[in-house]
């Protein structure tokens, strides 16, 4: 009785060292301090993380891109632009998206490509070839994981449109996946490579705007000229299906690069909340789908995430509304603020302009630098992947003004020189998981939900965000 006494008592104080779960309240697990704890399943014997992972060099980053949608018919176009990439096959459920892309490249002198069409499962003979070292997926967000598990299972690296996951479990499953494989598993949260978040996460990174307090981002974009250009009408189904903010990365990511989550901060706890769903329904009914009054996302979703550093995010769903697109993106910090969203501005002390050869007839508002004056404060802290040349290709071959084609040719640079990306696919599990922790909140009367920590202990090996280069590039010379 006495020996089963101390194990009850050291099996609980290990459970309570653990920050683990010790009640239980509509199925799941709470914490301490109330919050909903997800399970996180135990890392497999003999994986470890992949922090800073690196794969051997490629002389040519070879491709197989699956889904040749709108924005799938995009990337063949810009990957085929891209130094030392060479696209290898491409793959649709449809085959005339495959002849269309086929006929683009042969149009433009580019050589033949292997297709694969007809089924929700052709991908599986491009992921079989021996030819290809990186599987770039553009599908809708259903089959995101599928062709990227089987990629990796199959040897290739990962590149997965967003929000590449969107359940939980799928996103345990990319991260084992990539650990068990040791390969690439990318988010292509091409907002992260615009030009004002560039400039703004190397002037955070240099202390512009002192301690990061608070950031705040946001894909606030009304979809009503779209939603019947989506293959088999799968966008407006999924929000119909799914409670909670199912696109979060375009705002989430580039803040949390800001932040440096998983790089020294880690997300902790987030609360979400909606409005009910007015919009929604009267879409599915302009789209003759089946029971419109069912519509489980609200018009606007708002979340808010405390990090471990006692910082504070805010993000902000709506797809419905008419009103300007705006992806925020606003970083509070003890020393000074930026905005991108309604216009872009950055606002400092006073005492740090003072050191600084601005012309302060140009600030407006209150302490407000914008246009030239902005101009003139980002040119001080050049982003270090950036080279003029760089920039002039990057806005010809374009795609959402050249951030597109920045972030893949940073992909593909990585992969050439055996670099660590950057993004991994712990950002990948981070950022996406944001859409079913908001359900979960919601669905429970917006309780704390504990955001889990995909990297299972190795968020602070590293010490903030960075680039990684080839020696003898270094910061802004990156070719
Ligand atoms: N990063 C951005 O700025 C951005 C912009 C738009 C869309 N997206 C993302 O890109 C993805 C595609 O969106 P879209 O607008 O091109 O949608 P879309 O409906 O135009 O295209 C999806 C394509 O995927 C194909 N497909 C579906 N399942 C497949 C499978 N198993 N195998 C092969 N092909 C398959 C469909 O036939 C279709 O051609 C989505 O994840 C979306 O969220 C990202």
């Amino acid at each position: 009785m006495k020996k089963l006494f101390s194990a009850l008592a050291i099996a609980a104080i290990a459970l309570m060292a653990a920050g683990c779960c010790s009640k239980t309240d509509g199925g799941f697990k709470k914490n301490s301090e109330g919050a909903i704890v997800t399970p996180v399943p135990a890392r497999p014997a003999g994986q470890t993380d992949v922090i800073g992972l690196v794969t051997p060099k490629l002389e040519t980053v070879r491709i197989g891109i699956v889904g040749l949608g709108m924005r799938g018919s995009g990337a063949v176009t810009r990957l085929s632009r891209v130094p030392g990439a060479k696209i290898v096959a491409v793959c649709d459920v449809e085959a005339d998206r495959v002849e269309k892309a086929q006929k683009n490249l042969r149009d433009r002198e580019y050589g033949e490509v292997a297709g694969y069409s007809g089924s929700t499962e052709a991908f599986k003979e491009l992921c079989e070839r021996d030819d290809i070292d990186l599987v770039y997926v553009c599908t809708d967000w259903v089959h995101h994981v599928p062709v990227a598990l089987y990629a990796m299972e199959h040897g290739k690296n990962a590149a997965i449109e967003v929000p590449s996951a969107y359940s939980l479990e799928d996103c345990w499953a990319l991260v084992n996946m990539s650990e068990k494989t040791r390969l690439h598993c990318m988010i292509l949260e091409n907002c992260c490579y615009d030009f004002f978040e560039l400039s703004t996460l190397e002037m955070a990174k240099q202390g512009v705007f002192g301690d990061i307090v608070h950031v705040e981002g946001s894909y606030n974009h009304n979809l009503d000229p779209f939603w019947h250009e989506y293959w088999q009408n799968w966008r407006l189904d999924f929000n119909q299906k799914h409670r909670g903010d199912v696109y979060p990365t375009h705002g989430f990511g580039p803040i949390c690069q800001v932040l440096g989550i998983h790089r020294g901060d880690k997300l902790n706890t987030l609360v979400a909340m909606d409005t009910k769903a007015f919009n929604g329904p009267k879409h599915v009914r302009a789209q003759g789908g089946q029971d419109p009054d069912n519509f489980a996302n609200g018009d606007v979703t708002t979340t808010m995430i405390r990090t471990e550093k006692g910082r504070s995010i805010l993000i902000e769903h709506d797809v419905m509304n008419p009103r300007p697109y705006s992806r925020m993106y606003q970083v509070v910090g003890t020393d000074g603020y930026a905005a991108k969203y309604p216009v872009q501005q950055y606002c400092l002390r006073r005492e740090f302009l003072n050191g600084e050869p601005i012309d302060y007839s140009n600030l407006k508002g209150e302490r407000t630098l914008m246009g030239e004056a902005l101009a003139e404060l980002q040119a001080k802290y050049p982003c270090p992947i950036l080279t003029e040349d760089f920039v002039n290709l990057a806005k010809e071959v374009g795609g959402h003004g050249g951030m597109d084609f920045i972030m893949d040719y940073r992909l593909v640079y990585c992969l050439r020189n055996g670099l660590p990306l950057d993004m991994d696919v712990y950002d990948l599990a981070e950022w996406c998981s944001i859409g079913e922790l908001s359900a979960i909140s919601m669905d429970n009367g917006n309780a704390p939900v504990v955001v889990p920590d995909f990297t299972r202990g190795a968020w602070n090996k590293l010490n903030g965000f960075s680039y990684a280069f080839a020696p003898g590039d270094g910061p802004a010379a990156a070719k």
